[in-house]
């Protein structure tokens, strides 16, 4: 594959109303769902980015009759019931994409078949350990490479029962994995979140009309029941819009509207924490949309300051510390982040590689175990490396909003995988931005 680096010019004001590709996490769900259940779903507003292309395919190649994505994100599927997947004739490759591979080994320990799971060199390195061994407890057969690492491959016809675990980290894709495999087990699967994570899997099943219930922070499933078909409207994932919300508050003489982002409560940590620092932004026209809170978001220039940002949001905004980091060098005094640990086993470790790319530009970023402790000043131009990481890539562009001069970010193939023509978007909100093949 070839190399694609992006070249920021810098400065610039982000005017204009947009909507940003649809959220991965409810695509990747939608696929899942529409595909274990009984009749046919359409989905809207999709994002056609490659993780969750990567569990399109994935279904597909398990027997699933899928229409789409058309070019305005319809997908059609032709779900298989609950025990309808089909044996496939080989590993299944999800690229990138740890929620496709932490949840489809919770959902397909239940199924008659062997299968292995795999993924890039990204996914190879990421850790299993915390999938693999709570379903290894409900008596499912799950074996990985040396140290945890995909490529995970599973014992088709275990017979499952259900458990009750507490996750010792705060995970949407642990939880869900334990859920999902809990469809399949005998009894009642419960989960215990050390803090709040996203719960769209049990939004969504719910819509589908499986049941999960919640008793404080405790999530439970019956095994044995069945999903119904039903109509999912995807909306603009915030994860992706959060690049713009930093991009408008620090550029100067910005105002910009994002549209139908969806705004989740277990997913707005980012809007907490820039409102902390200062930021002028708005929800507009709130609504919800197929069990999914969702909102226009205005986003004005504002001067942040520095915080110390509360250890609660930090789940709520897991995805988008690259670019609060980003935020945080161009506020005014000392931000510190704690509690953050998580972020090491992202995509990339993306403590230390945003630590260095903002080093290599002059910020004062110093690393530490679970977060970071920036001063707020000056960003020079320079070259900095995504390592493979689509939110690193983005986070460095919106840097050059503020920088003295341009910032090259290299590898940038990555920012794909979540959100497709990013570079088309930011250049009609007012990025100079160009992307070269190198
Ligand atoms: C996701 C959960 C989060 C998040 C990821 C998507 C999901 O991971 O970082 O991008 O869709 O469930 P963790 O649950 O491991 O924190």
């Amino acid at each position: 594959m070839s190399q694609i680096d992006f070249v920021v010019n810098p400065g610039g004001s982000l005017t204009g109303e947009f909507r940003v590709p649809g959220d991965k996490s409810i695509s990747h769900r939608s696929i899942m769902f529409g595909s274990l259940a009984d009749g046919v779903t359409h989905v809207s507003g999709f994002l056609q980015g490659e993780d969750s292309l990567n569990t399109l395919r994935a279904f597909r190649a398990m027997g699933v009759d899928i229409d789409g994505p058309t070019d305005d994100g319809k997908v059609t599927i032709n779900g298989m019931g609950i025990r309808g997947l089909k044996e496939p004739e080989q590993a299944l490759d999800l690229g990138n994409s740890g929620t496709s591979m932490r949840l489809m080994a919770g959902l397909l320990s239940g199924q008659a078949f062997d299968l292995e799971l795999s993924g890039d060199r990204s996914l190879s390195k990421r850790p299993m350990k915390r999938v693999t061994e709570p379903l290894a407890l409900m008596g499912a057969r799950v074996e990985t490479a040396a140290g945890g690492k995909p490529p995970l491959k599973i014992k088709g016809g275990q017979p499952l029962k259900g458990i009750h675990y507490d996750m010792p980290v705060a995970s949407a894709q642990v939880k869900s994995c334990l859920l999902l495999a809990g469809m399949y087990a005998e009894g009642t699967t419960c989960v215990t979140e050390p803090a709040p994570t996203r719960d769209h899997t049990e939004r969504m099943l719910t819509a589908f009309g499986y049941p999960v219930s919640r008793t404080g922070s405790t999530m439970c499933i019956e095994g044995g029941g069945q999903l119904t078909a039903c109509d999912i409207d995807v909306p603009a994932d915030i994860s992706s819009a959060a690049f713009f919300m930093v991009g408008a508050s620090i550029a100067r003489n910005s105002d910009i509207t994002l549209l139908h982002v969806g705004i989740n409560p277990t997913r707005t940590g980012v809007i907490d924490i820039l409102k902390l620092m200062g930021a002028n932004i708005e929800l507009l026209n709130q609504r919800e949309v197929g069990g999914e809170p969702v909102a226009d978001i205005r986003i004005r220039s504002a001067q942040l300051k520095g915080i110390q940002v509360p250890e609660k949001l930090v789940p709520l905004a897991i995805d988008e510390f690259p670019v609060l980091f980003v935020a945080a060098a161009c506020a005014e005094g000392k931000t510190v982040v704690t509690g953050a640990r998580e972020l090491r086993v992202k995509e990339s470790d993306r403590i230390q590689v945003m630590a260095d790319g903002l080093q290599i530009l002059g910020v004062d970023a110093q690393p530490t175990e679970d977060g970071m402790v920036i001063n707020g000043g000056e960003i020079q131009g320079g070259k900095v490396h995504s390592r493979d990481d689509h939110r690193i890539a983005m986070a460095f562009t919106m840097a050059a909003l503020r920088a003295a001069g341009p910032i090259c970010i290299e590898d940038c193939e990555n920012v794909n995988t979540s959100f497709p023509d990013f570079v088309g978007l930011a250049r009609r909100a007012g990025i100079n931005i160009s992307s070269q093949q190198v």
